[in-house]
């Protein structure tokens, strides 16, 4: 589930001096030229004059992107704070370090996983700060789609909508962030599904759907096998397709979780509202208004009317 050879990178998270031997590139047109070579600094003069020329964003190479998230997680708290960046600019950090957080777990072995279960943490605490409204990260996460896999950003996007509206109603700090792990990794099963059918434009044969269809479980079974997430967040990734009155799969569950409740309809209206090749971003409240008539029977009535009234 590659993101691309290259991935845009935000210039102000760039701490002059600080930054670790990464190379670093620049976009012209379609084509991607050095800017600089792992072994040069990166001095607060180089910064400047990219910031003078209007650039806002650098590359990076797929195979140093772990070196850099890691760099851009031990310096969040710093970058989020800094009030000489705009609350957008923080918004725009943070979303673009969580989705690439999810990049590299989705894109690494499964094995790795269990040590980085800390940061997934880390930055859910980030992203459940009173800084930024819910409203705000999503607008923010959409704009994202275009420059990474739409899979990254969905599981960042149903774990902030998850979090948010589940805090509406409970507090339990552990629980709600059990409930943003299992956002994050709802989707973790689609690494066994072929990439060409994820992104197939056109109408899925049935047997594709049915290939499809299979993640929920995998990604359940295969994290339990892992054994680094407890039961609600498991819950989360193995019923995220259940329906509310007994359709969905993988077990055709006529009672479902408020956790696997909420996700379904986080799962639901990010998918809507998200660019995809095959279609235009719905607006909210088409969005909406599909899953309440078309797609009735689906959703919990209850849950879907308090997260309705969490968009306003
Ligand atoms: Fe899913």
């Amino acid at each position: 589930m590659g993101g691309g050879l290259y991935n845009q990178i935000i210039l102000e998270t760039l701490i002059p001096e600080s930054l670790p031997g990464v190379s670093l590139f620049m976009k012209h047109g379609t084509n991607y030229t050095l800017y600089k070579g792992p072994d040069l600094p990166f001095t607060e003069r180089d910064k400047q004059r990219l910031v003078n020329g209007q650039i806002e964003y650098l590359f990076v190479f797929s195979s140093d992107l772990s070196d850099y998230n890691l760099y851009v997680e031990s310096n969040l708290s710093e970058l989020l704070e800094n009030e000489d960046f705009s609350l957008g600019k923080r918004q725009e950090i943070l979303c673009q370090a969580s989705v690439s957080y999810v990049q590299e777990i989705f894109d690494a072995p499964a094995m790795n996983i269990k040590s980085n279960l800390d940061r997934c943490k880390s930055l859910i605490k980030h992203i459940l700060s009173d800084h930024f409204s819910p409203h705000q990260l999503m607008s923010t996460l959409g704009s994202l789609v275009s420059h990474n896999s739409y899979t990254y950003v969905h599981s960042v996007q149903v774990s902030s909508y998850m979090t948010a509206l589940y805090k509406l109603r409970n507090t339990e700090d552990e629980i709600l962030m059990d409930v943003g792990i299992g956002g994050i990794f709802h989707d973790y099963g689609k690494v066994y599904v072929p990439q060409m059918i994820l992104d197939k434009p056109d109408k899925l044969t049935s047997s594709e759907f049915e290939e499809i269809k299979g993640h929920p479980k995998l990604g359940h079974d295969a994290l339990d096998q892992l054994g680094i997430l407890n039961p609600i967040a498991l819950d989360i990734v193995r019923h995220h397709h259940e329906k509310f009155n007994g359709t969905g799969y993988p077990d055709g569950l006529t009672e479902i979780s408020r956790y696997a409740k909420i996700a379904s309809i986080a799962d639901v209206y990010s998918a809507l509202t998200t660019n995809r090749s095959y279609r235009q971003a719905l607006t909210k409240e088409v969005a909406l208004d599909i899953m309440s008539d078309q797609m009735k029977g689906s959703f919990d009535t209850y849950y879907l009317s308090m997260f309705s009234a969490m968009l306003e």
